[in-house]
């Protein structure tokens, strides 16, 4: 059984650089899954939140890469912007010893500069799909031709989820001789949704494992009526960061609105917070981003927007403000923290309305959650503070337009085009519908074959 960096086949630059910046030994994910893709085949890898998948495929393709050094090498597509930045730093670390070039084509950010960017020829290219279908779309001063890898990181968001339009527009630049590699901690319902997009037959790995959340992470829950969540989440917040004064604590909302509203709301009562949802700007977002991961401030409050792949190793405790729809989803926010062995924590607020949920999620993680203790007696104490607060706070996001306001943007930006947005709208779902249409004829076709 392999157990260094250097048994797995890679070269001493690359295993000298994992020391140096403190892997000593591989995890299964990277064992299992750095020999096949080194030799050449396509790769999905299956493993829990927070066990090492980005380096499982970052060190082979900076093997690749180092051997035959070009631009554009590799094409690294992820479903959120601030996941495509962490990507490229991970990257960029490695690849240090080999003078790696780097860069990060997203949404919110200066088209030109990205074009520009993009003609030089970098060696990886990180980007979320709808940023780059645009460019595809829009210039012609790069090519994605030649490119040796394509990874799908969070493989099945990117395809179950609305990205199928601009991976289309992006499938359709790439070479047919090229390695895919797929890497998520859940997997599609079909597995072969993600089997279509390698050109041979893929080398499968998933770690087994009884629960789909990580050992060293407790689960718990609080139950309370809907109307006083608010105060419930103000109290467990106040009482957990008092005792646990160098933590950092990530609450997760099910809207961009109600996201302002908590911060809102935390900010009035004196604890110092950030957001990061769709709707503010990218600079904000980034900025956000750094001032929490450098413990400027303790809380982060995010829409599912950071549910996916961030890597902040001094979080320790996730709360959910609301039960996710989908298991899924669960899972990967709860794996924001009990990362690389650490332990954590994460605490669902239940309310009379989630009970089914609950037990969905459950039963998908195949662990029960405990109950959080909580001094109803305290709570009582700042219901009133806490729903002025809330109330002033919805009162001024009101006067903001908040919420419209995204959509107003899209449909201006549109317009300016030259497109009619309710066209626009018509035409995705025909695509969509299509496209839904010929996966399952390829599929019945397939199945037909096997038989
Ligand atoms: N071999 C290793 N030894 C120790 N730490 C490692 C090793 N490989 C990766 N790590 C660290 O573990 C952390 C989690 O890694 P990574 O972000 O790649 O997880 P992931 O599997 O992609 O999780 P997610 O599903 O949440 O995206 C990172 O901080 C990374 O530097
Ligand atoms: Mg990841």
């Amino acid at each position: 059984m392999e157990n260094t960096f250097e048994e797995l086949g890679l070269n001493e630059w690359l295993y000298t650089q994992c020391e140096a910046m403190g892997l000593s030994k591989p995890t299964p994910i990277q064992i299992n899954c750095v020999p096949p893709i080194l030799e050449g085949r396509d790769c999905i890898g299956c493993a829990k939140t927070g066990s090492g998948k980005t380096a499982a495929f970052a060190l082979p393709i900076l093997q690749k890469l180092s051997e035959d050094p070009y631009g554009i090498f590799a094409l690294v597509l992820t479903p959120t912007r601030e996941l495509a930045f962490q990507i490229a730093e991970q990257f960029n670390v490695l690849g240090k010893p080999i003078g790696i070039r780097v860069t990060v084509i997203t949404g919110g950010l200066d088209m030109m500069k990205q074009g520009i960017d993009l003609s030089v020829k970098p060696h990886i290219v990180i980007s979320t799909p709808g940023r780059l279908a645009d460019h595809l779309q829009s210039c012609d001063t790069f090519s994605l031709k030649k490119i040796k890898f394509l990874v799908l990181d969070e493989a099945d968001r990117l395809i179950e989820d609305d990205f199928g339009e601009q991976l289309e527009v992006i499938f359709e630049v790439l070479p047919k001789r090229r390695q895919t590699l797929l890497f998520s901690a859940t997997m599609t319902k079909n597995l072969e949704d993600m089997q279509d997009l390698a050109m041979t037959k893929p080398f499968f790995w998933q770690q087994i494992s009884q629960e789909s959340t990580v050992e060293s992470l407790e689960q718990y829950y609080i139950l309370m009526p809907a109307d006083v969540k608010d105060a419930y989440l103000v109290h467990t917040l106040d009482k957990y960061l008092e005792k646990n004064k160098k933590s950092s604590v990530i609450i997760f909302t099910n809207t961009c609105k109600y996201t302002q509203i908590l911060g809102i709301i935390l900010s009035e009562l004196g604890m110092q917070c950030v957001v990061l949802h769709s709707m503010i700007r990218q600079k904000e977002r980034l900025a956000s981003l750094a001032k929490f991961k450098s413990s400027q401030v303790s809380v982060l409050i995010a829409t599912d927007v950071a549910s996916r792949g961030l890597d902040i190793p001094t979080v320790d405790l996730i709360i959910n403000h609301n039960v996710p729809n989908r298991p899924k989803d669960y899972v990967h926010r709860v794996g924001r923290t009990a990362r690389a062995g650490r332990c954590g924590k994460s605490i669902t607020m239940v309310s009379q309305f989630d009970v089914k949920l609950v037990h969905a999620i459950e039963a998908f993680v195949k662990k029960k959650m405990e109950e959080w203790p909580v001094e109803e007696k305290e709570v009582m104490k700042i219901l009133v503070e806490v729903a002025t607060s809330k109330r002033e706070a919805q009162i001024r996001l009101d006067e903001r337009d908040f919420g419209e306001q995204k959509e107003i943007n899209k449909r201006k930006r549109m317009i300016l085009e030259g497109k009619d947005p309710e066209k626009e709208e018509q035409k995705k779902q025909k695509f969509i519908k299509e496209k839904t249409k010929e996966r399952k004829k390829i599929r019945d076709m397939k199945k037909k074959e096997k038989v």
